[in-house]
């Protein structure tokens, strides 16, 4: 029995689905527990694509089961449809999906707010956010007027909260509709949400205890990265909650020592999309290759992504931070076709040079990268064994070892499941983490 956290170590968007819905198979539940409909994890499964928002992507392995953790924000006309979207693709839910009561409720007047703020925001201060009400919903939450699954359910609590909530963002609300009719729509759903959702909801803190103390092993599917961390990422270009390994505790009521693994995601390269600092961000030729090659298009919204070379000061900050044991490199046949390939191992500050991600926004915005350069390859990395890799290729996989002072255990290259190479089969028994301790 294990549990392991699957986190991002970048921007988001490392390829966290494809790695969950790989191990999903080695896992009897699977479980989210921060974000919210932010989140796009795409699986390629059966030849198809299926883009995860709110359910965790062990639900496309059969007989697995999911659970949305308490530190999740719901949007439950969202979820609903992610629900009937998968039932139509005849994956069966029933007896296996698990939401926490506990957790809190996106409704349509947080992604007004959403809005508004980014609105109302100056070029330099906009977030370039979801617009899916994330942040609102989490500031309710913090300000303690949020609602919860369990509140949401309850006619008394819920009409009390929901007036209460309205009165005092009336101000704001009222750019876009009038109160009233925002009150209908938060309305207009509430009877199917309650009917479709009812059967799935529980105290999910008490079941996955049982589940761990019944020895199962466990995934915890982190969403964003790091970097949008709102503790340790670029603040205040962030998300507004903890992807963090350590975020898994909170948003799930599994206690620290019953973690046994930390596998951390990473691109070959980086992608950051939404605004914010990004040191390695590339406006030429190899910028363009990683974007074409690499499809870098949000899986939420369609933006394009911004791309741009590796930042070990960035991945190993995040190793660091999460408590990361191995890593999953993806996207590695992106870098097929580069005649060259950039890392950067450090920034230049005005005159100083850091080898450690500042906090400062200040410092932040004004990096200047150090690069070292390697020699690219034409050859395709698209093989089955470590050893049948090109030479370039290996020597950039071990110069990122090095230099971000992690070992990987799996190298992706393609967007199937079957495009992998584990190079440490240890990272198929969810206990490797124990060692280290
Ligand atoms: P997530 O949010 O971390 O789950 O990542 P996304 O699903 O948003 O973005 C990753 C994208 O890269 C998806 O379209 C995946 O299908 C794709 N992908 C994952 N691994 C690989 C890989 O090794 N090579 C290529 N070319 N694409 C990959
Ligand atoms: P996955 O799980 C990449 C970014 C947004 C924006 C910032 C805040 O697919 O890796 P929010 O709507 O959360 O308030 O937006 O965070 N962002 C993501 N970027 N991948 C994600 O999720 C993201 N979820 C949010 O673009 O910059
Ligand atoms: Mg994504």
């Amino acid at each position: 029995m294990a549990t392991l956290v699957v986190v991002g170590t970048q921007w988001g968007d490392e390829g966290k689905g494809k790695i969950v819905h790989l191990l999903a198979e080695k896992s009897n539940y699977i479980v989210r527990y921060q974000g919210g409909n932010n989140a796009g994890h795409t699986v390629i499964f059966d030849n198809k694509e299926f883009i995860l928002h709110l359910v965790p992507s062990g639900i496309l392995e059969p007989n697995k089961k999911c659970i949305i953790g308490n530190g999740v924000v719901v949007d439950p006309v969202e979820l609903i449809q992610e629900i009937e979207f998968l039932e139509q693709k005849d994956i069966n839910i029933n007896g296996r999906l698990f939401i926490s009561d506990a957790c809190h409720i996106i409704l349509p007047y947080h992604k007004f707010i959403d809005v508004w703020i980014e609105q109302k925001s100056t070029k330099k201060n906009k977030i370039g956010t979801t617009k899916k009400g994330i942040g609102p919903a989490y500031a309710d939450k913090v300000e303690r007027v949020g609602i919860r699954m369990a509140d949401y359910m309850n006619d008394d609590i819920f009409f009390e909260l929901l007036d209460r909530n309205l009165a005092e963002k009336k101000v704001i609300l009222e750019n876009f509709k009038n109160i009233d009719k925002i009150r209908e729509e938060v309305l207009k759903d509430r009877e199917k949400v309650i009917k479709r959702l009812t059967c799935f909801v529980c105290n999910t803190s008490f079941l996955l205890n049982q589940v761990i103390r019944e020895k199962q092993n466990v995934i915890f599917e982190s969403a964003q990265g790091t970097m949008l961390d709102v503790d340790f990422g670029t603040y205040p270009f962030v998300t507004s909650s903890n992807p963090l390994s350590g975020g898994c505790c909170i948003g799930t009521g599994v206690a620290p020592n019953k973690i046994d693994s930390i596998l951390g995601v990473v691109k070959a390269y980086t992608t950051r999309v939404g605004e914010g600092p990004f040191p390695t961000e590339l406006f030429d030729e190899y910028g363009k290759h990683l974007s074409q090659k690499g499809q870098e298009f949000g899986a939420t919204t369609g933006r394009p992504r911004r791309c741009g070379w590796f930042d070990a000061v960035v991945v190993r900050y995040s190793i660091m931070v999460n408590g990361v044991n191995v890593l999953a490199l993806t996207k590695l046949d992106v870098l097929d076709g580069l005649e060259e390939v950039k890392i950067c191992t450090g920034y230049k500050y005005k005159d100083k040079i850091l080898d450690q991600m500042p906090s400062s926004r200040a410092i932040f915005e004004k990096l200047e990268p150090i690069y070292i350069k390697m020699t690219g390859w034409n050859e395709s990395t698209k093989v089955k064994f470590y050893d049948e890799l090109n030479d370039n290729a290996k020597a950039y996989l071990k110069k990122l070892e090095e230099l971000v002072e992690c070992k990987i255990a799996l190298i992706s290259m393609g967007r199937s499941r079957e495009e992998t190479i584990i190079c440490d089969e240890k990272i198929l028994d969810f206990s490797f983490g124990k060692e280290a301790k």
